[in-house]
Order: structure tokens, then sequence, then C-alpha cells
């Protein structure tokens, strides 16, 4: 990283804060390509990452700029071509098939684009249903569901089926099934993509919280306004990581200001500002 910076612009330092948490997510010079001889994409040309327990990191950059690639490496639901991806120390580009079901079950939480609810269950079964496939007690689920609810503001929705909710109820039930299993890391595919932007707010500061709790959050976004709800933003271009602010004691308005500067004077090539 560092190949690049913007001088004109405060805020922005590589600077690691002091006494740092762990890393729960490492990833060394992962590359990833597409394709067949003659016609290769590469999506992935080199990241270099590391995230520590407690954060919440924004990835921003333009379509095609290899985000979602990596999120789906580091989610195990794709494998890199090259390089390594550690989460809590354990190297998931070693795991068999057969180990990668349970890891993904019990640690990570996902939140795509799209809610991916199962429409033939009600919100209460969707989320319940994550806890019963990792073996949690009977006895807790209805406990545990409820709780998550409340803190999504999703309590009276409960009882539908995803047709019977807006867009942002399904994207909260979605982060409500995601973070129900307490995982180690939340991974989030433009979470507020399709919802509009009352319900963006709703979820952003739902993650917000959810961050507060505990959660590790990773959040790729090319929306500027869901990336100033992070702490820290990398940018990501042609499969490279070149460039990271940092919100530090900004509010999160003035991070969103700081936001939009850095991806104005990157040309809108960076980041696409909505
Ligand atoms: N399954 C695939 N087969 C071939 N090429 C792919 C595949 N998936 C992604 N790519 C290519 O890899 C590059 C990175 O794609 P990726 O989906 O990671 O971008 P992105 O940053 O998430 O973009 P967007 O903001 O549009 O979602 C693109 O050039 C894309 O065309
Ligand atoms: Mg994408």
């Amino acid at each position: 990283m560092a190949s690049f910076t913007v001088p004109a612009i405060d805020g922005m330092s590589d600077a690691a804060p002091s006494a740092s948490p762990p890393a729960i997510l490492t990833c060394q010079n992962v590359e990833k390509y597409y394709g067949t001889r003659g016609n290769i994409t590469k999506a992935l040309d080199g990241v270099s990452l590391e995230v520590r327990t407690g954060e919440y990191v924004g990835i921003m950059g333009a379509s095609g700029s290899g985000k979602t690639t990596l999120l789906n490496c580091i989610s195990t639901i794709d494998r890199p071509t090259a390089g390594h991806i550690l989460i809590e120390g354990q190297d998931i580009t070693k795991l068999k098939q057969s180990q990668l079901a349970r890891f993904r079950r019990e640690r990570l939480g996902f939140v795509f684009q799209d809610s991916n609810l199962l429409d033939t269950l009600t919100a209460r079964e969707n989320i319940a249903l994550a806890l019963t496939i990792n073996r949690i007690e009977p006895s807790q689920i209805e406990g545990r569901v409820d709780e998550v609810a409340a803190r999504l503001g999703i309590t009276d929705v409960l009882a539908k089926y995803p047709y019977e909710m807006s867009g942002g109820q399904r994207q909260r039930v979605a982060a409500a099934r995601a973070i129900v299993t307490r995982p180690s890391l939340v991974l989030a595919d433009e979470p507020t993509g399709a919802i509009d932007s009352k319900n963006s707010r709703n979820l952003l500061e739902s993650f917000e919280q959810m961050n507060a709790s505990g959660a590790t959050i990773v959040m790729v976004t090319h929306d500027s306004f869901a990336a100033s709800y992070a702490k820290r933003i990398l940018f990501i271009k042609d499969g490279r990581v070149f460039n990271e602010v940092i919100r530090g004691a900004k509010t999160r308005k003035h991070f969103f200001d700081h936001i939009i500067d850095v991806v104005s004077f990157l040309g809108g090539e960076a980041a696409d500002a909505r």
C-alpha cells in the first residue's frame, strides 16, 4: 500500500492506532484471476491488508475494481488464485471444502446487497435458522432472536414473510441473521445498495451499534454516505489497495465531507460518489 498519497487533504494517514488489538483478518498478497488462457481478468492483483478486532472498515472503489471478489475470497465463497487469507490466525485458503462450510457458519456473518432471505420462512424463522444450523440449544433460540430483533428495530416484522416486508426491513432481518450467531467477522457487500436513503440510514445505524457492541465489520460500498459510518476506509483500484483514510476523532458528518473530498480528488475513478 501507500504507493499513492493525497497530500492536500488532511487526515490521510497510514499510522496504525496505538496499542492495537490483535488482527482478526489478514490478507497477504491476494491474487484472483478469472478466465482461462488468452482471456484472463486479474480481479485482485496483490491485495494485502489487516483488520483488527473491533474495527469497522469500509472498502470503496469503482465498479469492477475487485471489491466483491475480495469480499468473496475473505468469506470463503471464492478461492484466491494466490496469496493467503488468515481469519483469527487460521489460513482459510488451506481449508478443505468440507471444513469451509463449518468455518463460514461458525465464524462469519454475511449481509448481501439483496437480502437473500428464504421466501418460505418468516423473519423469525430466517433468523432462527442460523442458530439451529449452529446447534444452539432450542430453548435459547427465541430469546436470542428477540434480543437481536429489538436491537435492529424489527420486532414488529418477525411474523412476516419476506414478500410482506419493505426492502429496508428485509435488509435489517438479514443483518439480524448475520449477527445472531455472534460471528467473529461480519462481511457486507453493498448492504444499502437496494434500499432508499431513510432505510439506508437505519441499517447503517444498526451496523454502527453492532460495531459498538463488539462486532468487527468489513463493508464494501461505493456510496460515500454509507462509507462515512466506518472508522477506516480502504480504496481499491484495479485489484489493488492503493489508499486509506481514517476517521479518527472526526464526526461522521466531517468524515463524510472528507470522503467526498478524497473521492473527487481521485477523479471519481476510485469510487463513484453518489
Ligand atoms: N466470475 C467471474 N468471471 C470472470 N470475471 C469476473 C468474475 N467475477 C468478477 N469478474 C471480473 O473481475 C473484476 C472485478 O469484479 P468485482 O465484481 O469484484 O468488482 P466490484 O468492485 O465488486 O464492482 P461493482 O461495484 O460493480 O460491484 C471485473 O473486471 C469483473 O468483470
Ligand atoms: Mg461488487
